[in-house]
């Protein structure tokens, strides 16, 4: 069931199309994933997601809401990249205020919501002594304190080591089902998009691919091969003889080949003039070369 549905959304601000034309359909309980380097018009579009920021054409509902509208609000939570929560006061406090600005927030969802992101230990230290790591659950508690359906994170890991990277992700892989909520979620790190049921990556204001993960990689699957030679010049002469020009590294030939049926055919046809191999099918950082033509960082 698509949950939010997005048509030609598009934000030009003064000499700078930030977003332009793009669609998107969210499913309901899914974990998405908005993929695209710094720039890319990612803030953007969670600001126009989120009623920040109005767009400068196309739409946005989410059923029949609209953006504006306190209903289609309450469904929304949302963490921002920069917190909306007060240093000087403990965790608990920033809750209890939080928690009071709604009317259907009442002690049982405060709890649960205390024990998913496993904030007990912490609850009476000041929010600004919290590690990033603590302090990104927090915001995600705060975040859900009205039980909205879907959970909008701009760039929720940026700036937090791969551990603690890893410990939110497991938190809002947790959280997805649990609370049965639809995660969208930006980010710049392509190995993030590996946790996503789907995929959007953005460039430069534009979707330049959407799909699950699996069917990515599946789309753009090619094989790395690289061949240790025995002898680099004879192996080059032969590969070159199959139109193939592999590209060399410390010794190495590095090649790229369509599927593992051909990497199996050059490994039995070579097998005399090499010593050891390696085969690796794309990663989702080969694919973003493939898309744009450049390296993501
Ligand atoms: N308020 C603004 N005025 C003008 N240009 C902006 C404004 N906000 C963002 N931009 C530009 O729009 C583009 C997209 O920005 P943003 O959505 O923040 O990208 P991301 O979050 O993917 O890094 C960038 O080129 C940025 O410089
Ligand atoms: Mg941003």
């Amino acid at each position: 069931m698509v949950e939010i549905t997005i048509e030609a959304l598009t934000k030009e601000y003064t000499n700078k199309l930030a977003v332009d034309h793009i669609d998107m359909r969210i499913k309901k309980g899914d974990f998405v994933a908005f993929l695209g380097p710094n720039g890319a018009g990612k803030s953007t579009t969670v600001g126009m997601l989120t009623g920040l920021i109005t767009p400068s054409s196309g739409s946005i509902r989410f059923g029949k809401l609209k953006p504006g509208t306190v209903a289609y609000h309450n469904k929304l939570g949302v963490v921002f990249q920069n917190s909306v929560l007060d240093n000087q006061l403990t965790v608990q406090q920033n809750l209890k205020v939080r928690a009071q600005m709604y009317e259907r927030t009442s002690q049982d969802v405060l709890q649960q919501v205390i024990t998913e992101l496993g904030l007990n230990n912490f609850l009476k230290q000041k929010y600004g002594t919290l590690s990033g790591g603590q302090r990104r659950r927090v915001d995600i508690a705060r975040a859900l304190l009205h039980q909205p359906e879907i959970l909008i994170l701009d760039e929720p890991s940026t700036g937090l080591d791969i551990q603690t990277r890893n410990v939110i992700w497991d938190t809002l892989k947790k959280l997805q089902k649990t609370m049965q909520l639809t995660i969208f979620l930006t980010t710049h790190y392509l190995e993030e998009t590996e946790n996503a049921d789907y995929v959007y990556v953005i460039d430069k204001g534009r979707i330049i691919a959407a799909d699950s993960l699996d069917r990515l990689k599946q789309t753009y699957a090619q094989y790395h091969l690289t061949l240790t030679p025995k002898d680099l010049q004879k192996l080059r002469v032969q590969l070159n003889k199959l139109g193939i020009a592999p590209s060399e590294n410390k010794g190495k030939l590095q090649l790229i080949v369509s599927d593992s049926a051909q990497c199996l055919t050059i490994l039995q046809r070579y097998r005399n003039l090499i010593t050891d191999f390696e085969c690796r099918q794309s990663d989702m950082n080969d694919i973003f070369v493939h898309l744009t033509g450049k390296e993501m960082r």
